[in-house]
């Protein structure tokens, strides 16, 4: 028997037992003549006690040090009264050891596997395999677990079947790059890694399994972030002879059973649902954190007099916009100075008015006409003391820097609530204006499929099309996006002209998914949902990094293994690849991995 329990399940009621033990020395600790190790695992920490004849019959048992493995044998005791520790839950016994074997000596860790201590991040993904000893990383990943565990049962439930789909894939454009993978056998060809399973799950439904799911990895070679890893999973769902609400409904329930499940939370359903255009004129973004009692205020009406008396530059499709701060106490001229210069670096125009001890001031107070000063007060009169910006420009900058202030401040000034904010932003355009290139980009992807009441308008008038698609949104993260898709063959071919794909580009990137939409494609939609974003929510973590075991850095690098690394002429010759630049040096991190740190 290598161990008889583990060490996080001994209580006061195995008193008298006697007890294999395998784990860490997570602690030793000399005490007059006893010597004191708390043994960890994956269970929990147990007190093991090696009494003065121990220690003689095992001289090993004083040199022991954290993060050897060891086994022992030993009789569990209750702690002697007031040394009981409730931090742990065998915090009432100890176990005092009669065998003790050394199972693998560990060197001086380059870090302590303590939680409190904050090691950097580099060193910690290099020694993975320390960092995941860590209660906090063994907490996380657990959730991770239970969470996927909770998606499955409740998607089993309702009849989804979970089936796999190919790494080794054709590009499916989810708007990044792909990685590629040359491909030996077809000398010269690529495989592409799958931005998501998009085509395959919509060619299920063609192929008549109506509720289809899978959690699985996708790969997409974009900038990275905290929230954004360049392989991360997903919970892909896809069904048949729905409308967007039957998917959205779908969503509410999986997401209140999962949180139910994993953290004892009871979530209201249903979420709130704000259209696309209202999302981004009350809070200047697609995806609004609703933990932050401030929105964005449109005062474009106003401008009408102020583009005269002051903002002459502005022209007939400026905007003027507001966000008012309740109760900004420390809002200084520096604070205003500070958001004029980053308001002129992103092109826009800002001021503020203030109302302090009952008192309305602004620098723009003796510049503007006293109809258009009222206006403004008139406005804004009502809440408490009221730092009010003042944003003039492009709306689209306009909302984009009052979509980050609005965020920044709510969280400087500590005001945002607690818990988990919920909502659904629907009704995309299905076109952007890509400005650099003159052309029109999917807002989603190209199989979305537009309102029906704005199909009329695909050819005419693309910009003003809205579609039948959803993003659900958690405390500011877009932890979901999905839509109802095109199935009728003549309409996703308009919307890849109007992509400017030529029919010879979309048969030959799209010609195996179009054929299919000839062959009775049932009306069907879905959803993706970033499973790494949602953990890291629940888990109260700032960084997906905290719950994937073995994340990239923000340079795509793998620290523990040394992943991009070069390959030899001999694999290029094979795959017939030649280089035009040599690989980039290993960092010194990546060049010495794998060995002890001195
Ligand atoms: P979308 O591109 O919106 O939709 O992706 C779905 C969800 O996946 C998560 N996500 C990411 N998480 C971590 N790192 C990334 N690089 C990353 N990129 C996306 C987000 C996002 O909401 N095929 C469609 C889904 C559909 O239409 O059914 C798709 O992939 O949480």
């Amino acid at each position: 028997m290598m161990r008889s329990h583990n060490c996080g399940e001994l209580l006061s009621t195995d008193a008298g037992k006697r007890v294999v033990l395998t784990g860490w020395v997570n602690r030793r600790r000399d005490h007059g003549g006893l010597v004191f190790i708390d043994l960890r695992d994956r269970w929990g920490m147990t007190q093991l006690v090696f009494d003065a004849a121990v220690q003689k019959r095992f001289p090993d048992v004083t040199r022991m040090r954290s993060e050897y493995v060891i086994r022992i044998e030993g009789v569990v005791r209750e702690r002697p009264v007031g040394l009981a520790n409730p931090k742990f839950s065998t915090g009432t016994i100890e176990v005092s050891v009669e065998q003790v074997e050394v199972l693998s000596e560990a060197t001086l860790p380059p870090f302590e596997i303590e939680e409190k201590k904050d090691t950097d991040e580099n060193l910690r993904l290099r020694y993975r395999y320390l960092d995941l000893r860590k209660a906090r990383m063994q907490k996380n990943l657990m959730l991770r677990h239970q969470t996927a565990k909770a998606i499955r049962d409740y998607l089993s439930q309702r009849e989804f079947i979970e089936i796999e789909t190919p790494f080794l894939a054709k590009s499916t454009p989810e708007g990044a790059r792909d990685f590629l993978v040359p491909c030996r056998m077809n000398r010269g060809t690529f495989y592409a890694l799958p931005q998501s399973p998009q085509l395959f799950k919509q060619i299920l439904m063609i192929a008549g399994f109506d509720r289809y799911y899978q959690i699985v990895k996708c790969f997409r070679d974009e900038d990275l972030r905290s929230d954004r890893q360049p392989e991360f999973t997903q919970v892909d769902i896809e069904m048949s002879f729905v409308d967007q609400d039957d998917v959205i409904c779908l969503v509410e329930g999986l997401i209140r059973e999962c949180l139910a499940k994993v953290s004892g939370l009871l979530v209201d359903i249903p979420f709130l649902r704000l259209t696309y255009s209202e999302a981004m004129a009350r809070f200047g973004t697609d995806k609004p954190d609703l933990r932050i009692p401030l929105e964005l205020v449109d005062l474009t009406p106003l401008t009408r007099t102020v583009r005269e008396t002051l903002w002459n530059t502005l022209s007939s499709e400026d905007a003027l916009y507001a966000l008012e701060v309740p109760g900004w106490k420390d809002f200084s001229r520096k604070t205003a100075d500070e958001l004029s210069l980053r308001a002129r670096e992103s092109g826009c125009g800002l001021s503020y008015i203030r109302c302090k001890d009952n008192e309305w001031g602004s620098p723009l107070k003796n510049k503007l006409d006293p109809e258009t000063w009222e206006a403004l007060v008139h406005r804004f009169n009502g809440t408490r003391e009221p730092v009010v910006l003042l944003v003039w420009g492009k709306i689209s900058r306009i909302r984009e820097l009052l979509g980050n202030l609005r965020v920044q401040i709510g969280r400087d000034l500590q005001i945002a609530r607690e818990g988990l904010a919920f909502c659904w932003v629907y009704d995309f355009p299905l076109f952007e204006w890509n400005e650099e290139e003159n052309r029109w980009d999917s807002m989603h992807h190209p199989f979305t499929s537009p309102r029906p009441e704005d199909l009329e308008r695909l050819r005419e008038d693309p910009g003003t099309v809205r579609t039948l698609s959803y993003d659900l949104v958690l405390n500011g993260h877009e932890i979901g996006g999905g839509s109802i898709r095109i199935h009728q063959k003549a309409v996703q071919e308009t919307v890849f002209q109007l992509l400017r794909l030529s029919d010879d580009e979309i048969n030959q990137k799209f010609g195996f998914f179009v054929g299919g939409l000839e062959h009775g494609c049932p009306p069907h939609g879905g959803i993706a949902l970033g499973l790494d974003r949602l953990v890291m929510i629940l888990a109260q973590e700032s960084s997906i990094r905290e719950v994937i075991a073995f994340p990239k850095t923000q340079k795509g690098s793998c620290l523990l293994t040394g992943a991009p690394s070069g390959i030899d002429q001999a694999q290029l010759d094979i795959l017939g690849l030649s280089l035009n630049t040599p690989p980039e040096p290993e960092g010194p991190l990546r060049a010495s991995c794998g060995s002890s740190p001195e």
